[in-house]
């Protein structure tokens, strides 16, 4: 049987919820208290690399790119997006726990590259949809993972995320030719129905957990042209 430590442990804000940090023999996972299971593993990132590389190789100038990611997790997204952007990038991370960019600063962050170290990562702790508010035609690429899909699992207030204001708010600080991209566990045709309603041209992925193995994840990339 596998053996694993528990490295930390961090309250969800506005919820009775935590998450937990496990180490393995060469793993790590973290995990929602309450019966929510297996938020991330360092074994499975396939889908997360995919939210950033997607979006990223479809911008026509890679080179000077603005990016909003939401949220850190395990850094895969981020460290998927650094490679695709060039030295002159600014690639903005949302994080809403502290405790989450303290794992990735520690033994976590080898599993990523430690993108955090990157001169152009900059991080914001705090609710992604606050920079969205604040800020117009301002993001080439938006790429959003906070929860596990339209139909959240660690925080109800991430509803707004998905729903037509939220939608509306991110297309608002996207420039004329950017891009939202969206993960979730599964397929969701209303929300895909919603992205098309707020004027967007959607292309809908399917992508491995793990390579060309395991459960099949959705990404949404929308565009205005
Ligand atoms: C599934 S993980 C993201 C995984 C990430 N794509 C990766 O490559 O590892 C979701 C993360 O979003 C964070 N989060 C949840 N709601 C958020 C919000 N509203 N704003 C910023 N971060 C949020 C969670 O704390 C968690 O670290």
């Amino acid at each position: 049987m596998k053996h694993w430590t528990c490295l930390g442990e961090a309250p969800i804000q506005g919820t009775n919820r935590t998450l937990s940090l496990y180490q393995g023999k060469d793993d790590f996972f973290i995990k929602i208290s309450s019966g929510g299971g297996e938020l991330m593993s360092t074994r499975k990132h396939g889908s997360e690399d995919a939210l950033g590389t997607l979006p990223c190789q479809r911008l026509r100038n890679p080179e000077t790119a603005r990016v909003l990611i939401g949220g850190l997790g395990m850094g895969f997204t981020l460290a998927a997006v650094l490679k695709e952007v060039g030295p002159a990038a600014e690639v903005t991370v949302a994080e809403l726990i502290p405790e989450v960019v303290d794992w990735n600063r520690g033994p976590l962050g080898m599993h990523s590259g430690r993108p955090l170290d990157d001169p152009r990562t900059r991080v914001h702790i705090g609710d992604v949809a606050k920079l969205l508010r604040s800020k117009r035609g301002y993001y080439d690429v938006i790429a959003l993972d906070v929860d596990n899909g339209p139909e959240g699992l660690t925080q109800g207030s991430n509803d707004w995320l998905y729903s037509t204001p939220g939608i509306v708010a991110a297309q608002e600080s996207l420039t004329p030719d950017g891009i939202l991209a969206y993960w979730s566990a599964g397929a969701d045709q209303a929300f895909h129905e919603r992205l098309r309603r707020c004027g967007f041209l959607v292309e809908e992925v399917t992508v491995f957990a793990h390579g060309k193995k395991g459960a099949r994840h959705k990404i949404w990339l929308a565009s205005l042209r």
